[in-house]
């Protein structure tokens, strides 16, 4: 049997898009390979987000070029977000003459007429169009790869424009799935055994501004979704601090699969940083939400995502973050280092950080946040939650990993039958931001 490779860089959105190219390999009758080198088919699905995932890619996509010298039936595409911004098409081309198909990020439900194109004459194609029908995707077969995850798109693109974000000049503007069709999928997942289903949009919380008749509110579809039967989680991400409303809180706290966990990126603590980031919040804004989930949501726990060294970002600013990331406890961090990205306002920005003080910053957050996280994962220690195990511990056998509603990891002993189900578990210890438990 032929076989395809799938590389995927960057957010779970790439990852369930992956899922969509791999539905469309299968039914050409491709089987799975995690090598590239021996594929017949191998497909990069890139990032856009920094310029070190660029860089990572482009690496990985040159260590090809002998194995396509070898084998000249090999097909080599590229696409997502990296293909979709201006010149870059040109620009891998020139680099890599090698690579057969160029698509953009809003050309993946066609991957399946390209490849067929390009297999019937083995001509190069590059199709980077403009949105077409972006909901079109959604209709697309998938190969789900997460074991008892289950990505669904609730919504595309995002509209917010913060000005060091190349999404959406990649992604395109937002645009809501219809709540009849995201509903429909969650059933089907569930019926299928799926047992964490996770609703993807750039912005969940604005799902439905573009027409609000028609699609309603994600407060509206949360509470549809708790309402489908079975025993299942819902999750979702990414919310807008800007956007999340006290009625998503309050349905998250009255519902009965809606995990008592909120991804609320603050990406900086210093208001005049915000501001300049084209945010929309403030630090006691967003203070007073997470003052508010913390009230009505039973245990609930947050993370968020923070870049370190925003043009002008001064020391105070960065004691700013420091001191906000220490006030919320956040349960998980996502740091970066700015990345200056082309044609967002950011990078017109006079005052770019030197990479010295960037590097020294993302230590010192990394180190505060690493000293915050075994206090944080402590007051665990002695509880028994409920606990989905989700897989195999990769390296060490007999044991399991499982989450709490939370979000919290827990490794606990145990064998592979476990994975998929619902079980008591009693907290014994805990080391940063991972607990240890047995099932009671
Ligand atoms: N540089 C560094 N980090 C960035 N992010 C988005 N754009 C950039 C950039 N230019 C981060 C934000 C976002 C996360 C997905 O990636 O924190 O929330
Ligand atoms: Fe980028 Fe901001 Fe949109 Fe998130 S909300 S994708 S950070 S522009």
């Amino acid at each position: 049997m032929k076989k395809y490779c799938i590389l995927t860089y960057g957010c779970q959105m790439n990852v369930h898009e992956s899922e969509k190219l791999a539905g469309i390999l299968e039914n050409f009758g491709y089987e799975r390979e995690t090598n590239p080198q021996i594929s017949d088919v191998v497909v990069f699905n890139t990032c856009a987000i920094r310029e070190s995932a660029e860089q990572k890619i482009m690496g990985n996509i040159g260590e090809l070029k002998q194995a396509k010298r070898n084998n000249k039936e090999m097909v080599i595409a590229v696409c997502g977000c990296m293909t979709q911004q201006d010149n870059y098409p040109e620009m891998l081309k020139a680099k890599f003459p090698f690579i057969d198909i160029i698509m953009g990020s809003h050309n993946i439900a066609d991957f399946g007429e390209l490849l067929q194109k390009y297999l019937n004459s083995r001509k190069k194609i590059i199709e980077v169009g403009a949105p077409q029908d972006i909901l079109k995707r959604d209709s697309m077969p998938k190969i789900r790869t997460s074991g008892i995850n289950a990505w669904i798109n609730i919504s595309y693109g995002c509209n917010n424009y913060c000005t060091y974000c190349i999404v959406p000049y990649v992604r395109g503007r937002e645009t809501s799935r219809p709540r009849e069709d995201i509903l429909k999928e969650v059933c089907e997942c569930v019926n299928a055994g799926y047992k964490q289903i996770t609703l993807l949009g750039q912005n969940v919380n604005s799902y439905g501004n573009d027409n609000r008749e028609k699609f309603g509110t994600f407060a509206e579809l949360l509470r549809d979704i708790d309402k489908i039967e079975g025993k299942f989680r819902i999750r979702f991400m990414t919310s807008h601090p800007k956007d999340l409303s006290e009625e998503v809180i309050d349905v998250i706290a009255s519902s009965n699969k809606i995990c008592h966990y909120l991804h609320l990126p603050i990406q900086s603590g210093s208001d005049r940083i915000l501001k300049l980031m084209n945010r929309s919040y403030n630090r006691e804004k967003y203070l007073n939400l997470i003052k508010l989930a913390r009230e009505r949501i039973s245990g609930v726990e947050f993370s968020s995502d923070i870049i370190v060294g925003f043009p002008t970002e001064t020391e105070e600013d960065f004691l700013e973050t420091l001191s906000v990331v220490k006030e919320v406890g956040y349960q998980q961090l996502f740091t970066y280092i700015y990345s200056k990205r082309k044609g967002t306002v950011a990078e017109k920005l006079d005052g770019q950080v030197p990479l010295s003080v960037k590097k020294d910053r993302i230590a010192r957050l990394i180190k505060l946040e690493q000293e915050l996280a075994t206090e944080i994962s402590s007051k665990y220690i002695g509880r028994t939650e409920e606990v989905l195990i989700e897989d195999v511990h990769p390296k060490k056998q007999g044991i399991v990993i499982g989450s709490l509603d939370c979000g919290k990891t827990v490794n606990i002993k145990g064998d592979p039958s476990l994975v998929g189900s619902f079980q008591r578990v009693k907290i014994t210890n805990a080391k940063l931001t991972v607990l240890y438990g047995e099932i009671v």
